[in-house]
């Protein structure tokens, strides 16, 4: 049986003020019956860090860069993350590869940078409505997920993977139980073919999941767990959707 993971993935939201009640709500809640972790904007990753340093909620960053070092302005390497306790790190989300031109390439490099400081990746794939339509459906989340399977090779049971299909984030049009759990059945027998941990390993499902759609989601037999946008700002839906999960 597969721990579920639930991650909240704050995006361009929230204020010192306000992070602190967040995780002081989803704190307070007491223990939650699943893993759990809040992926935080990088200028908050170091409050988020001592906030949670004796909490078993994990944090991580929405990003990082492919890069080691070096002259790359504006970037944040995964050692810099690790440094301050980094568990997670989202690559590939559908809004860095549409606004930020992310190519599957990229986000093998991301993937694989992370994971080599320790750092597990939350790997996204997912398609657009037009390719749903068109029945590309398969064949992109598969394209997408072959590329970082092949840039971890032997580590690839390592990574978490995230079902998002780009249709249902933030629209508050969620993917049925059965439509994300066939995606998710092609994505375990892809990663099936890849690694022999493909059993154990986490696939996410992630596109306006709220409390009341959460435990039919996270029943299904291959969705391990939630990454969570919008009901992640608030430590009440947060946590109902942590509750729901097992
Ligand atoms: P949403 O976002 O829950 O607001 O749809 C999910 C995500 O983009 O990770």
């Amino acid at each position: 049986m597969r721990k579920k993971l639930v991650v909240g993935n704050w995006k361009m939201h929230g204020n010192r003020a306000a992070n602190a009640d967040l995780l002081a709500g989803i704190v307070s809640a007491g223990p939650l019956p699943c893993d759990a972790a809040v992926c935080v904007p990088f200028v908050y990753v170091a409050d988020t860090a001592v906030s949670l340093a004796a909490s078993s909620l994990r944090w991580g960053a929405q990003d990082v860069s492919a890069h080691e070092q070096g002259a790359y302005t504006g970037e944040v390497s995964a050692a810099m993350l690790r440094e301050l306790g980094c568990r997670y790190a989202i690559v590939g989300h559908s809004e860095r590869r549409a606004y930020h031109g992310e190519s599957d390439a990229l986000v093998a490099d991301k993937a694989k940078i992370a994971l080599g400081h320790g750092i597990t990746p939350i790997v996204c794939v997912g398609e657009t409505l037009e390719q749903r339509e068109a029945g590309q459906t398969e064949a992109v989340v598969k394209r997408q997920l072959s590329a970082v399977i092949h840039a971890l090779a032997h580590c690839a049971g390592e990574m978490v993977v995230a079902y998002e299909p780009v249709w249902a984030i933030g629209t508050g049009r969620t993917a049925s139980p059965e439509q994300a759990q066939a995606v998710h059945a092609v994505l375990r027998a892809q990663l099936r073919a890849a690694t022999a941990q493909a059993d154990s390993m986490k696939i996410l499902y992630g596109g306006s999941v709220k409390p009341d759609n959460a435990a039919q989601l996270l029943a299904q037999a291959d969705i391990d767990g939630g990454l969570i946008g919008g009901a992640a700002l608030k430590a009440a839906d947060f946590v109902a959707i942590c509750r729901a999960a097992t």
